[in-house]
């Protein structure tokens, strides 16, 4: 286990957006991780320095300058059956595996769950965090426990998944216990059932345009990757962290008021007092997507995410980020809220 010292951030964010980690470490086990925290509590010289946890880099963004921390990046790996019956199966995986890799081997052992939440970019273990989701499907429903590290009493433990409190692109890793855990394996339950069609607008269009009634997980994996590719520019060609925004959650009564000015507004209900709304569709109506701020851009065939052009700097981004908020508050007096995490 080697500590770097100022590791550009560049090449671990998706977005390419950031300085430099003061330290930065690589972390391959779990007894690495506990050595780590014994070091970092003794050696006088990361005493000071807190401990950051990086999974993908894909869904948060870094500032600029040298970030004051001990970065670990946690590449603990591992797939392993650990439960099985005829209508299930029970596997253990390492928080360190990329996510689509397992989403991938799902599929080809005809196990489903999973194959709604193909090709996100990111790791196993950043999943749990903000509940990562697609097409109508979120981790929390495959999700049976939460293996972590506790680093206020040094132990490991194992999560179910009501202690993770899961929400929408929420759970507790980021709130109440926010930089207490460190994920170290995620166990899913999947199904050995025929998998049905992921009950979204896009995904049904697909299958109905192809007269598919039964489509196998393949089928079902090829349709999302399709679709994917259609709407979410490839990081590696147009940097970016997925959706920029959170979809908002609006009173009723507000959401009554839009759909009678505008009539081809999509609105989920949630329940007899709330909606959620699609940020993508307030950005677009505000005449937004395809428009630069400098180095940011709105992508122009998904007006929820926002897409790194040129070099663009933590400052380039905040601006792009507040005008965009600004301009959508001043048309529907609706206030967009950032998704990825800002470090
Ligand atoms: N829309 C527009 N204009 C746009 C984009 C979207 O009007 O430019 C409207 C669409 O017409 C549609 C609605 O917004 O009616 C929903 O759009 P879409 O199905 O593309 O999904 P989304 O709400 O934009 C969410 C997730 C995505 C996830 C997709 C599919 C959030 C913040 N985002 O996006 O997650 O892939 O649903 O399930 O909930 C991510 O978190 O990084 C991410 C990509």
């Amino acid at each position: 286990m080697e500590i770097q010292e100022y590791v550009d951030i560049k090449n671990y964010s998706t977005f390419k957006i950031g300085g430099q980690f003061r330290y930065f470490v690589v972390i391959s086990s779990i007894e690495e991780l506990s050595q780590i925290y014994v070091i970092a509590r003794e050696d006088v010289k990361y005493k000071n320095t807190p401990i950051f946890i990086l999974g993908g880099g894909s869904n948060i963004v870094f500032s600029d300058g040298v970030i004051n921390v001990v970065a670990l990046k946690i590449e603990i790996k591992g797939f392993e059956i650990i439960n099985e019956t005829d209508e299930y199966l029970d596997i253990r995986v390492g928080a360190g595996e990329n996510w689509d890799d397992f989403v991938k081997r799902s599929v080809e052992m005809n196990l489903s769950g999973v194959e709604a939440m193909s090709i996100i970019p990111g790791t196993v273990g950043a999943g749990p965090v903000q509940n990562v989701g697609a097409y109508g499907v979120e981790v929390k429903d495959i999700i049976l426990n939460v293996e972590v590290f506790d680093k206020n009493i040094n132990e490991f433990k194992i999560l179910s998944n009501l202690d993770c409190k899961f929400g929408y692109r929420d759970s507790i890793f980021k709130n109440e216990e926010k930089d207490r855990y460190i994920i170290t394996y995620v166990i899913y339950r999947l199904s050995k059932k025929e998998p049905r069609i992921p009950n979204y607008p896009d995904v049904l269009k697909y299958f109905a345009d192809k007269n598919l009634l039964n489509p196998s997980l393949e089928n079902i994996r090829e349709a999302i990757i399709f679709i994917r590719n259609s709407k979410l520019p490839d990081f590696r060609r147009l940097p970016n962290v997925g959706s920029f925004f959170k979809n908002p959650i609006i009173e009723n009564i507000l959401a009554d008021k839009l759909k009678e000015n505008y009539l081809n507004i999509k609105i989920f209900p949630i329940d007899e007092n709330y909606s959620k709304i699609p940020a993508g569709w307030l950005i677009e109506n505000a005449e937004l997507k395809g428009k630069s701020f400098g180095n940011i851009s709105v992508y122009d065939k998904s007006a929820l995410v926002l897409v790194n052009n040129n070099n663009a700097s933590f400052d380039d981004l905040i601006y792009a980020k507040n005008e965009i908020i600004k301009i959508v508050f001043d048309k529907f007096k609706i206030t967009l809220e950032q998704e990825p995490e800002i470090v």
